[in-house]
């Protein structure tokens, strides 16, 4: 019989009052998937844009939105164990994790890391996930080099801050205020730069600073700062366009230096890729979570009818941390 699950979808783009719930009906598992009851999904920035129709989900993907979740698998799909039937766990997800219930492939899914409460973990894995995969896969961020974040508060910077420590390099950030750099500083970042009072890259030639790898989130507005601010062999990984798509880039300054630009999106990737990345993320990072290094910061969570009230307080980049939904 098919029973009717409550999902929050977008019939027309706009502000948070497009954002509606809805039935629809339950998800049934594919042949790879297994279907998790959720209890907990995180709010990305992402999902801002998809809510005014400026990141549509990919291919195949549900409109649901919804990047990650927390929550108890109860179907699997004909080639995935009946073991996993009951487990508790944390999801990567293309769309989806706004609803009672979402279908993701099983490589997708980890055991939830032990130690960490449901509401949290829900908040865990598009950090995580987008985190390892370009500060550490991609830009090789090793013991003792110096990680610039862009927007230390955010979800995912409080997550770079931590991963970073965890892995014995140093970090230093910008923020929007001095309230924020100080959270930062409490994680671990040896400098905090209120992007709004400084200019970050005038700070860091000031104190002698050069980052060997740079997680960016601005893109256009900060590319020619953060060519200028890198170590030689520096990696700036950018993640996000924030600060606009098209700037000039100073191919001369960036030969010299012996220096990269990559640019990476998580959400489009192919399942495999993804399953790999959360691979790693259960083998390096599940371990730091359970010893408390690595932790997302919840800063409040809302019912799924409370939803635009949600996606509020990321427009008013009020939070610190994650806001998490409870499905
Ligand atoms: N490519 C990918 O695969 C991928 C995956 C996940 C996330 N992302 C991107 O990563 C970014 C963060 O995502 P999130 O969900 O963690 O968002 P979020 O919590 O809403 O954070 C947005 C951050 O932007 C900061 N910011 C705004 N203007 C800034 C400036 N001029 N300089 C430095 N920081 C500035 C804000 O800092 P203040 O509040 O202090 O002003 C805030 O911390 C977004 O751009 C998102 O699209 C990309």
């Amino acid at each position: 019989m098919v029973k009717d699950m409550r999902a929050v979808v977008v019939n027309e783009p706009g502000g948070p009052e497009a954002l509606t719930v809805t039935e629809l009906p339950d998800p049934e598992p594919a042949e790879d998937e297994v279907v998790v009851r959720v209890s907990a999904a995180g709010v990305n920035r992402a999902d801002l844009l998809q809510r005014r129709g400026f990141y549509d989900p990919p291919p195949g993907a549900t409109p649901v939105l919804g990047l990650e979740a927390a929550g108890e698998v109860v179907a699997v799909g004909a080639s995935v164990d009946d073991s996993w039937i009951g487990r508790h766990v944390v999801a990567l997800l293309a769309g989806g994790g706004y609803a009672e219930l979402v279908a993701v492939p099983v490589g997708q899914v980890a055991p939830m890391p032990e130690g960490l409460d449901e509401v949290a973990a829900g908040g865990l894995m598009e950090t995580a996930a987008t985190v390892w995969s370009n500060v550490f896969m991609t830009a090789g961020l090793r013991p003792g080099e110096l990680l610039l974040v862009h927007g230390g508060t955010s979800g995912i910077g409080t997550t770079a801050i931590q991963m970073a420590r965890a892995a014995g390099a140093r970090v230093v950030v910008t923020v929007g205020t001095e309230e924020k750099a100080q959270v930062c500083r409490d994680l671990g970042a040896e400098l905090a730069i209120v992007y709004r009072e400084q200019d970050f890259r005038e700070v860091l030639r000031e104190q002698g600073l050069e980052p060997d790898v740079i997680l960016d989130i601005m893109g256009a507005k900060y590319l020619d700062a953060n060519v200028r601010a890198l170590a030689t062999n520096g990696r700036l990984v950018v993640i996000g366009m924030q600060g606009g798509v098209k700037a000039e880039l100073d191919l001369g300054r960036l030969l010299t230096k012996r220096a990269s630009v990559t640019a990476t999106s998580l959400r489009a990737r192919p399942v495999a890729e993804k399953s790999a990345i959360v691979a790693d993320l259960v083998e390096h990072v599940w371990p730091w979570v359970t010893d408390g290094r690595v932790r997302p910061l919840v800063h409040a969570t809302y019912a799924l009818d409370e939803v635009a009230d949600a996606h509020q307080v990321l427009e008013d980049s009020s939070h610190v941390g994650k806001v998490v939904l409870r499905p």
